[in-house]
């Protein structure tokens, strides 16, 4: 069932309105007819709008129900160092570990950053330590991969292996090797493609470690926990978090190599650094940061892990985003002028869905531009560097009707684009 938001019944009603005055203004000659028709298309509307228009890839979506008054504000103007601000930030690390069913002797902290602070923290404290698989599909594992060569200068040390594939595919991730260090994107957040399902092509028995940045799956996507020595993500994705801090997941083989290996002639900035006397500093991963967060966005991630239990916990929320997906394939299979950059349903993202139209780059434009004027659906252009497309996100806090409604505002789009 479509629901329909107050503020859809008042711009109906005012479309309405305009109608009777148009076509009063005009008369009833064939131009004047003609122009009315053309109006009158323009402004029909397919169905209810989305009763959120929110479909951006990052920063997502607030949970449904959310308000920031709802927000604990009593670590405020606290010292993070307090004994509550320290519980709060434990709390957090213990609520993210139970819910993603973290292994008991993985630890998880919270670092500077977001995503970015975190992966690159990993990178910047592990790599070096062996020859490394890089691979990478889209905008942010390329971004991976030049840290690597151009920052790092990894190549001057050890062999890097570049295994890339354009937007809509996978490399072969099989061509990689278990005595390497792995770096790879769980989900490609600009491409919309995803390694499968239970990460298999990573063996087991690895002497290498697996560098995982998982912003856009982790709480979406089945996280296969042996096979990850190192997962990063961030607040702001599939949990419709705040920006600020990563999460830094590590497996005993990523700290054996923090206490085995200290890179030569690399300096950490302070916000990396994860030993003290060649000892991980296990303070961190147990609320004591390395700078100051925000607690405000802790009491909001802490927030969203609530409402993320309230609908089934992980598997609750794979589920919405599975559905939402489903919502979109169905439309894709009706429409042959939109079609998914990831032609293959097994390496299909279930949160940012990506998909190209029969359209030109301009028309693509004007298409995102009239759905945002119509206040259909905001933040859906697709990356900046990936080709021509559109963006839909699909994580859970986007509700499966609201997916329901926007699909004939995209067909409705797609026609007023192309006339
Ligand atoms: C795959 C991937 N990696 C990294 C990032 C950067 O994340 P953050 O801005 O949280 O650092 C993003 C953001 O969209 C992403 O999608």
């Amino acid at each position: 069932m479509f629901r329909i938001a107050p503020r859809q019944v008042a711009r109906t009603t005012v479309a309405f309105a305009q109608h009777q005055h148009v076509t009063a203004a005009v008369g009833s000659s064939t131009a004047a007819r003609a122009l009315t028709a053309r109006w009158l298309s323009a402004a029909a509307a397919p169905g209810p709008k989305p009763a959120n228009p929110e479909f951006s890839s990052g920063p997502c979506k607030k949970h449904p129900g959310y308000s920031i008054a709802n927000l604990p504000t009593s670590t405020l103007g606290r010292s993070h160092r307090s004994k509550l601000g320290k519980d709060r930030l434990k709390f957090a690390i213990d609520e993210t570990k139970r819910m993603l069913g973290i292994p008991d002797n993985y630890l998880v902290g919270i670092v500077p950053a977001s995503d970015t602070g975190a992966y690159e923290m990993a990178m910047w404290n592990m790599l070096g330590a062996r020859d490394i698989d890089i691979c990478h599909w889209e905008s942010f594992g390329k971004g991976w991969f030049a840290d690597a060569v151009n920052h790092l200068k990894l190549r001057d040390t050890v062999d890097v292996k570049e295994h890339t594939a354009g937007y809509g595919e996978l490399p072969d991730l099989t061509a990689t090797s278990k005595d390497r260090d792995i770096c790879f994107t769980f989900n490609g957040t600009t491409s919309g493609v995803r390694v499968p399902d239970g990460c298999d092509w990573i063996a087991d028995d690895r002497t290498g470690l697996t560098l995982c940045d998982a912003t856009s799956a982790v709480f979406a996507m089945n996280m296969p926990w042996e096979k990850l020595d190192v997962t990063t993500y961030s607040w702001q994705k599939v949990l419709g978090g705040e920006g600020a801090h990563g999460m830094l997941i590590l497996s005993p083989r990523a700290v054996e190599r923090l206490e085995s290996y200290t890179p030569a002639n690399r300096p950490l900035p302070k916000i990396f650094r994860m030993t003290k006397k060649g000892k991980i500093d296990e303070s961190i991963f147990k609320g004591a940061t390395i700078n100051t967060p925000s607690m405000m966005a802790v009491e909001d991630y802490i927030d969203a892990l609530a409402w993320a239990e309230s609908v089934g916990g992980t598997e609750g929320l794979i589920k919405i985003s599975n559905n939402n997906l489903a919502v979109l394939e169905k439309f894709v299979a009706e429409n042959d002028w939109i079609d998914f950059l990831a032609k293959d349903k097994s390496i299909r993202s279930n949160t940012s869905v990506c998909c190209t139209l029969d359209l030109t780059p301009e028309q693509i434009k004007a298409f995102v531009a009239l759905l945002e004027k119509e206040n259909v659906a905001l933040d859906i252009g697709g990356y900046r560097d990936a080709p021509p497309s559109i963006r839909i996100w699909c994580g859970a806090t986007v509700e499966t009707a609201d997916v329901q409604a926007l699909t004939p505002w995209l067909k409705w789009a797609y026609e007023e684009v192309k006339k």
